[in-house]
């Protein structure tokens, strides 16, 4: 039998019982916004997309409990089970979520618990998994990271101040994180002697199996540098940049009858769609029963950076099939040069057609789209996250473009409008051939496959999202990466001047 087969029941608690006051808002920060979510949402469907995790538990700030019960309901976050108000202090927040789930379990069963802290919203997937794994082995787990930071031991003296009195070897300190993770049963055990004990104190659980049961070894597995805690008012300024840095990834691909049930009867507009990306999705939309306005300078005469086409394209589509559901543009153009360089009609258009014509059909497209909860998909490309030398009309309009859709989907999301962008890696485009000439085969995306990953994208419920679109490389053995590691690669590969 194979090691998952046999995987004991896994638990999600996470610890949102806190109010932040170091933070310093008037709502415990778990439930602040950050990239258009709740910092709660995000951490909670960290674990609700882990394939490892069967059953999530809030433990909730008292007072709070049924604004968490609303962002459970909302998001659809099927694994959680209960939420429940959390204690005075962190401590006392633990102990009631493993009181919680012992009740539920049968005499004598045990399972694994992973405590993660609500306000870490940037854990990866891979450490969920990693910890699960060494539960396997272990009863206790903590994640850490490496301090990059000397530590000192200070004591106060009198009025006069702080003093150092140890510096620790610095090779073996480690920053602790969350998720800690635990056999229920151990974690139990632990509490029990911690709460017979008067003068027990602790801001993590590691610390509380140490001390009580000292026989027990605690596993470390490797943190992430960006799985930060949510605690002072500079943490919220980060977090956010690291989410407008964060992509994702494209949703898994159906059957044909999946693509056929939703696009049946459904209208859809392709802006920039007579070649390349564009022509492809169009194809696919119709292939699958959609009516699809394929849209292109060549073809319908259509010309995005003037409003008025987009307009009639809009009122046309409606008029003939009485819905709008999905709205498209591929339409780009790559003008490569020295800014000080370039004329200014070069300015004109590349800014007209890159930037001002995604704005422009997501007005017109909004009431449309209001009415039949439909979707608007934009695209940019990886020069969006670092200007480029050469590139930086183009580049800074993409960028704009995915500040947009962040914008949008922000501001369309009480109407039930998604609003999303797709970032293709490098892609087999008549606009890349015109730019770079024929490149190596096999270097290239097929634009096929993103316009496939992009029907994805509009079929999903997702909104305000970067989707990247990448080549599957078949002899890769490792976890898929994270938005933020393909994040963090991409501002370290900015310099391929090739990887627009
Ligand atoms: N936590 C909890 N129950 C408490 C206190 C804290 O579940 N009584 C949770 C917090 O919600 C947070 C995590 O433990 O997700 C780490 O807490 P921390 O940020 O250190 O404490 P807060 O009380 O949230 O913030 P502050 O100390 O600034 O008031």
């Amino acid at each position: 039998m194979s090691s998952r087969a046999i995987r004991r029941r896994t638990c999600a608690v996470v610890l949102a019982g806190g109010s932040g006051q170091r933070v310093g808002l008037a709502i415990p920060k778990q439930l602040l916004k950050i990239a258009g979510k709740s910092i709660l949402e995000h951490t909670l469907c960290v674990f609700e997309n882990a394939p490892e995790i069967d059953e999530i538990i809030v433990l909730m700030a008292p007072g709070y409990t049924a604004e968490a019960e609303k962002i459970v309901a909302r998001a659809g976050l099927s694994k959680v089970s209960r939420v429940l108000p959390g204690g005075a202090t962190r401590s006392e927040t633990t102990s009631l979520a493993i009181r919680a789930v012992s009740e539920e379990l049968g005499e004598g069963e045990d399972c694994n618990l992973l405590f993660h802290d609500a306000v870490r919203p940037l854990l990866s997937g891979r450490v969920v998994t990693e910890c699960v794994a060494a539960l396997e082995r272990y009863e206790a787990v903590d994640v850490a990271i490496p301090s990059s930071d000397t530590i000192i031991v200070t004591r106060t003296h009198g009025g006069d101040g702080e003093f150092i009195t140890e510096v620790p070897d610095r090779s073996r300190l480690r920053r602790g994180q969350t998720p800690q993770a635990f056999h229920l049963s151990t974690i139990r055990r632990a509490y029990e002697l911690a709460l017979a004990d008067p003068s027990f104190e602790a801001t993590d659980d590691c610390s509380v199996v140490l001390t009580y049961l000292p026989d027990v070894p605690v596993h470390v597995v490797m943190g992430d540098e960006y799985n930060m805690k949510v605690t002072q008012p500079v943490d919220v300024f980060i977090a956010d940049k690291l989410f407008q840095l964060a992509s994702t990834a494209a949703p898994a691909p159906a059957g044909e009858d999946w693509y056929r049930e939703r696009l049946t009867g459904r209208t859809m507009l392709v802006f920039g769609g007579s070649y390349g990306i564009g022509a492809d999705i169009a194809r696919l939309a119709e292939q699958y029963g959609a009516t699809v306005y394929a849209l292109g300078r060549s073809t319908t005469g259509t010309h995005v950076e003037n409003p008025a086409d987009v307009e009639d394209a809009i009122t046309k589509a409606y008029t003939e099939t009485g819905r709008i559901d999905y709205v498209v543009n591929t339409a780009g153009v790559l003008r490569i040069g020295r800014l000080a360089e370039t004329s200014d009609e070069t300015i004109r258009e590349a800014t007209a057609v890159n930037y001002l014509a995604p704005v422009n059909i997501a007005r017109a497209s909004y009431k449309y789209l209001a009415e039949s909860g439909g979707q608007l998909l934009l695209f940019t490309s990886s020069s969006y996250t670092r200007g480029r030398s050469e590139y930086s009309l183009y580049s800074s309009a993409k960028a704009a473009v995915v500040n947009l859709t962040q914008a949008l989907a922000e501001e369309w999301a009480e109407d039930g409008v998604r609003v999303n962008c797709v970032n293709p890696e490098r892609t087999a485009t008549p606009m890349r051939t015109n730019a770079f000439g024929q490149e190596p085969e096999g270097s290239l995306l097929s634009s096929e496959a993103v316009a496939l990953s992009s029907l994805d994208v509009l079929l999903s419920p997702m909104t305000g999202h970067v989707i990247d679109v990448r080549q599957q490389d078949p002899t890769a053995t490792a976890a898929p990466l994270s938005g933020f590691e393909r994040a963090i690669a991409s501002v370290l590969s900015g310099r391929e001047t090739q990887d627009i």
